[in-house]
């Protein structure tokens, strides 16, 4: 039987950064459910579809084949019709579409069956808003890896300007409240820590000693 480690938390937390290390040390496949969003996001936005608009949603979504795969270096990419969009699915607007067209209760239905096929074979840990609450409900641990919007917003600018976007800390602040207020008040697969997962708090904490912290709760549950 395969072992799945479930991560939620909000934008920013790190999850993807500390899941990805967490799971390299332990031999386990990482999986970034965000990316999936991400692509469905990118593919509305190329097509000029609404997220508001359902039958416009739905009709994007017949058209649309999203997948997961690995390159040589092991690393997660995402593919939307077979083109590798791993790299224009990370701009703050990408980001934001995301959050929309998260959510739509026919995407997540899209991406549902996807990401629990991923779990059934490997060792994953999967990173996203609702894989201890939804797609994965008897994941053996479950983390809610979370920090102060504040220190998210420092960490995803500091990721960008180094990326040699041209972005405001302000401007990101804002969009870190604004996507945590989506992402915890749809009314489909709302972002809330599950009743068993266990709370990890970053804010205080460097990436090593989080990567640590994940590794460690994880080899004591696991
Ligand atoms: O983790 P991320 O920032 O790449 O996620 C992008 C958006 O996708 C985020 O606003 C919330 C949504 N999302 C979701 O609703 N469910 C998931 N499992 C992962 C992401």
């Amino acid at each position: 039987m395969s072992i799945a480690i479930a991560i939620d938390g909000p934008a920013g937390a790190g999850k993807s950064t500390i899941s990805k290390a967490a799971a390299k040390r332990l031999g386990f496949i990482y999986i970034d459910t965000g990316a999936l969003y991400r692509t469905v996001g990118l593919a509305a936005s190329r097509e000029g579809v609404d997220p508001g608009d359902a039958a416009a949603v739905d009709e994007l979504l017949g058209k649309i084949k999203v997948g997961l795969a690995f390159n040589e270096k092991g690393e997660q990419i995402v593919l939307l019709n077979g083109e590798d969009v791993s790299g224009l699915i990370r701009t703050p607007e990408a980001s934001m579409m995301a959050s929309k067209i998260s959510a739509v209760p026919a995407v997540r239905a899209f991406l549902l069956d996807l990401q629990r096929n991923m779990a059934d074979t490997d060792n994953v840990i999967m990173d996203g808003r609702d894989i201890g609450t939804v797609i994965l409900p008897n994941a053996k641990v479950k983390i809610f890896l979370t920090a102060a919007p504040e220190a998210r917003a420092k960490r995803r600018y500091d990721e960008l300007i180094e990326k040699g976007m041209d972005v405001k800390y302000e401007d990101i602040l804002e969009d870190v409240k604004q996507r945590d207020y989506n992402d915890m008040h749809r009314d489909i697969a709302p972002l809330k820590q599950a009743d068993d997962a266990i709370l990890a708090d970053t804010t205080e904490i460097d990436l090593e000693g989080s990567i640590d912290l994940i590794v460690k709760i994880i080899e004591e549950n696991a």
